[in-house]
């Protein structure tokens, strides 16, 4: 791939359909819809492509999806209680088992039987610190992607939320353009990427980077460059990143991993999770400590890329929102692409949303 960058004339400007911007999701895969502290016994309500989905626990801490919609009168069942480990209605108190069932309305009369209604029940997986949704209509055939590195004592985690008024491309295709560590700048992540080669098939597309980072976790107090910016100096290091679809994953070096699990809402909405993971695998005698006061260092830097991972995602976003209404005020406008990895994910996108 290499040599294929380097013979084609790099100065042609590619073409890319627009109608990717239209895009819907192939629903058969693993969709991110919360992160697991966001769930309790309280119904909360979730939109993944243009289907609202009432999230709850039962009284022994199991997640439940259920079509956010009561039966009866079409309103949110989101709005009612948990009862009994059943999802009641807000307006006259039917319930509802994790099957979807009425098994409950409370002024039947004696020779009236429960309705026969029922609402569609979702796949729903709670799995590294993550609600994983599954919304197609088989009967799942894949596991979620995860993240082994959120319970792993090597790993300190960040989360930020991105909410966007964007198509899903736009996010996917921000994130596997490395060229736009420019917008970045006073934020200082990678410098200097250049894509080396690309590796696809009918789920993933892998780009390599060539980039350099300014953070080197190799000390037990490097961590402080995460706050910093005088401590940091540029060096080189590979900069993987990978659209596995539906989600997002790359790695920077060995210090650093970054996930975005995706929930796109419809065609004009995305919501996601973007984790970043410092490691710490560089320190041995770190490993060897008593594994209590691992847990204890881990959870007490729970969050230290903060800053630069919301200062990251407010930059992106903006650019993102703008992408997006320059293509609905004007969609016949065309835009010109040199980075090849985008075509890759463009192209994926469109095969994935037909199978
Ligand atoms: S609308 Fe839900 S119980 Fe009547
Ligand atoms: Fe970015």
């Amino acid at each position: 791939m290499q040599e294929l960058i380097q013979n084609k004339d790099t100065t042609l400007d590619y073409i890319l359909p627009k109608n990717v911007r239209k895009l819907g999701i192939n629903p058969n895969h693993w969709y991110v819809l919360a992160r697991s502290n966001e769930v309790t016994n309280k119904p909360i309500s979730i939109t993944i492509w243009r289907q609202n989905i009432a999230i709850y626990r039962d009284n022994s801490g199991n997640i439940h999806a259920l079509e956010d919609r009561c039966p009866h009168r079409q309103v949110k069942l989101s709005h009612g209680q948990v009862i009994n480990d059943k999802l009641e209605c807000a307006y006259h108190g039917w319930q509802f088992n994790s099957k979807g069932e009425c098994a409950e309305v409370p002024y039947l009369a004696d020779h009236q039987k429960l309705p026969s209604c029922k609402i569609r029940q979702y796949p729903i997986k709670e799995q590294d610190g993550f609600i994983w949704l599954y919304p197609g209509n088989e009967t799942p055939k894949i596991e979620p992607m995860g993240l082994p590195e959120w319970d792993h004592l090597n790993y300190i985690a960040t989360v930020s939320v991105i909410n966007t008024k964007a198509h899903y491309s736009y996010l996917i295709e921000n994130l596997m353009d490395m060229y736009h560590g420019h917008l970045h700048q006073d934020l200082q992540a990678w410098a200097e990427a250049s894509l080396q080669n690309i590796e696809e098939d009918d789920h993933s597309v892998h780009a390599h980077y060539t980039a350099q980072s300014y953070y080197k976790i190799d000390k037990i107090w490097s961590i402080s460059q995460l706050f910093f910016p005088a401590l940091r100096r540029l060096h080189p290091e590979p900069l993987d990143v990978s659209y596995v679809y539906p989600h997002w994953v790359s790695s920077l070096g060995k210090d650093f991993k970054i996930y975005c699990l995706l929930c796109p809402i419809n065609e004009t909405e995305t919501k996601a999770y973007l984790i970043h993971f410092t490691s710490l695998n560089a320190f041995w005698r770190l490993h060897k400590l008593p594994i209590w006061f691992r847990k204890w260092i881990k959870n007490s830097l729970f969050g230290a890329a903060q800053k630069l991972l919301d200062g990251l995602v407010i930059q992106d976003v903006k650019m993102i929102e703008e992408e997006q209404q320059a293509f609905l005020n004007n969609p016949e406008i065309k835009n010109y692409e040199l980075n090849k990895a985008l075509v890759s994910v463009q192209k994926l996108m469109k095969k994935q949303e037909r199978i």
